[in-house]
């Protein structure tokens, strides 16, 4: 009695399950594009010109930096700790690193590939001038010089132009497909020399001080060969970051959808 009761409500369950399991599965719910990020089609033959135009609609926002994606501004760029050891025999840590000029940077050149997987996107980029302000400290050896400090730096460079790489995967994550960037990769070329002051080398000795900075700045070659691989690292994690926390926050449908 009671099992052929129950075997109807079963079967209701039943078709009740089953109605569930036909419904789409719950996506998250669809966010708006904000206005800065201009979309480009996937298939669109000028791509490369339409995602240069979605750069220029971006760079106020890379400026001022945007809160609710948790990108940082770029203007100044704020590195909390640099760590520079090319050698046992000398270190230098920046606190507080700031940069100035970056977002004046220019797409020189740029080239994306998107498929069902993956994308890659290859950028040219040139940046007129870049400053830089931080707390250091010093200590070692560098060219046949021995250094040693604490105090601020200052640092300024002409004409700099580098190639950033950004590969991307397509992975799923509640139903929907985001685009995930894997690597970044960041290779810089300074065309003009690195000047440098740094202040109170050697407990503020004014002349040890005066001939070190004359040194450094004199052996620029040897002084853009320590800076130029903690440059490109920092470049290239920025970049991956920040291409990350915009490409987590919307589904790539949205971002670059079909058509
Ligand atoms: C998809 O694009 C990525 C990145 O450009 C590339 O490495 C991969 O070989 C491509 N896959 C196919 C199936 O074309
Ligand atoms: C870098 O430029 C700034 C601003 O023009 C200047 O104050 C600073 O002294 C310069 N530093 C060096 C080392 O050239």
């Amino acid at each position: 009695m009671v099992a052929s009761l129950l075997r109807p409500l079963g079967a209701l369950l039943g078709v009740g399950l089953l109605l569930v399991g036909l419904a789409p599965p719950a996506a998250a719910a669809p966010r708006k594009l904000p206005s800065y990020l201009h979309v480009c089609k996937r298939g669109d033959p000028q791509l490369e010109q339409c995602v240069l135009t979605s750069v220029e609609k971006i760079r106020p926002k890379l400026l001022s930096g945007i809160p609710e994606l948790n990108v940082p501004s770029m203007e100044p760029l704020i590195i909390p700790e640099l760590v520079i050891r090319p050698s046992p025999r000398f270190q230098a840590v920046g606190k507080d690193v700031q940069v100035f000029g970056g977002s004046n940077f220019k797409v020189t050149r740029l080239r994306i590939e998107v498929n069902a997987t993956a994308l890659s996107f290859v950028a040219g980029v040139s940046v007129p001038h870049l400053s830089f302000v931080s707390d250091y400290q010093v200590d070692g050896q560098i060219l046949v010089l021995p250094i040693k400090g604490r105090g601020q730096l200052t640092a300024n460079v002409s004409d700099v132009t580098g190639s950033l790489h950004l590969l991307g995967k397509i992975v799923k994550r509640k139903g929907a497909e985001y685009l995930q960037f894997v690597e970044g990769e960041f290779r810089l070329e300074l065309l003009s020399p690195v000047k440098i002051h740094l202040d109170n080398l050697f407990n503020g000795d004014k002349a040890l001080g005066e001939a070190t900075n004359a040194a450094l700045n004199e052996n620029s070659e040897e002084l853009t060969e320590v800076v130029v691989p903690v440059a490109e690292r920092v470049v290239a994690q920025f970049a991956l970051d920040t291409a990350n926390k915009i490409s987590s926050a919307f589904p790539f449908d949205q971002l670059l959808p079909k058509n």
